[in-house]
């Protein structure tokens, strides 16, 4: 099967690309991001302590998490709107740095890939789930320009949030995330490096398009 695996910080774009290649390249788009805010929002809907590893990593395992038409269902309800809240995107970083908990979402997330061509973007897809990827992407863009972005995306979709907010928690998760001690966001060697500050949506997709294009025939 093709696999076209996107890391990247948050902001970087990696969730828009995705979604407009998935449809241009016929791949199922699998948000792992959404999988772990999945996981965050049970854990304050279910009123359950952050440090509780075991009951986390126990609410993964009996958790159904689907894509569908561009909506995350979690055990079969839409929870696509809940999952942005500014709520569960305070919590999420922490959330995912549990061990035994991502082992059970990576299982998930390579389960996916098994009968699909797919696209998938998060953190460790290019160095942890799929290090064999077809195709492995690295988004970037500086901090102010990533929090920009997510700030008006926020408006967009009148989730309620100040810039310096939006900055700061960019700022938290950026650390977190590149100093967890397994499926740290990290640079694969072999990953086609993309600095998207200055450039379009629609320049971004086509950079990516031309490499996947360029070579159709290549599978893992
Ligand atoms: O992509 P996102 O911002 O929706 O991701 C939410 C959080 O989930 C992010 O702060 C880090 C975590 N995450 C992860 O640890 N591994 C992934 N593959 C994807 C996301």
């Amino acid at each position: 099967m093709k696999i076209v695996a996107i890391d990247g910080p948050a902001g970087s774009g990696k969730g828009t690309v995705s979604r407009i290649l998935s449809k241009k390249c016929n791949l199922l788009y699998i948000d792992t991001g959404a999988m772990y805010r999945s996981i965050a929002y049970q854990v304050l809907k279910l009123g359950i302590d952050i440090t509780d590893e075991e009951k986390i990593t126990d609410i993964a395992k009996n958790s159904k998490i689907e894509f569908i038409d561009e909506k995350t269902y979690l055990n079969g309800i839409d929870i696509s709107k809940e999952i942005r809240s500014m709520e569960v995107t305070k919590i999420v970083s922490p959330v995912s740095s549990i061990v035994p908990l991502r082992e059970v979402l990576v299982g998930m997330q390579r389960e996916m890939a098994r009968n699909h061509d797919v696209i998938m973007e998060g953190r460790d897809i290019t160095t942890v789930v799929f290090p064999n990827a077809t195709y492995k992407f690295y988004l970037d863009a500086t901090t102010p320009e990533r929090a920009k972005r997510r700030y008006k995306e926020n408006i967009i979709k009148g989730i309620n949030s100040s810039y310096e907010e939006v900055l700061e928690n960019i700022k938290k998760r950026d650390y977190n995330d590149m100093n967890k001690s397994v499926g740290a966001l990290k640079i694969a060697h072999d990953a086609i490096y993309i600095d998207s500050t200055n450039m379009t949506i629609e320049e971004v997709v086509s950079a990516m398009e031309n490499v996947i294009e360029n070579d159709k025939h290549k599978e893992v």
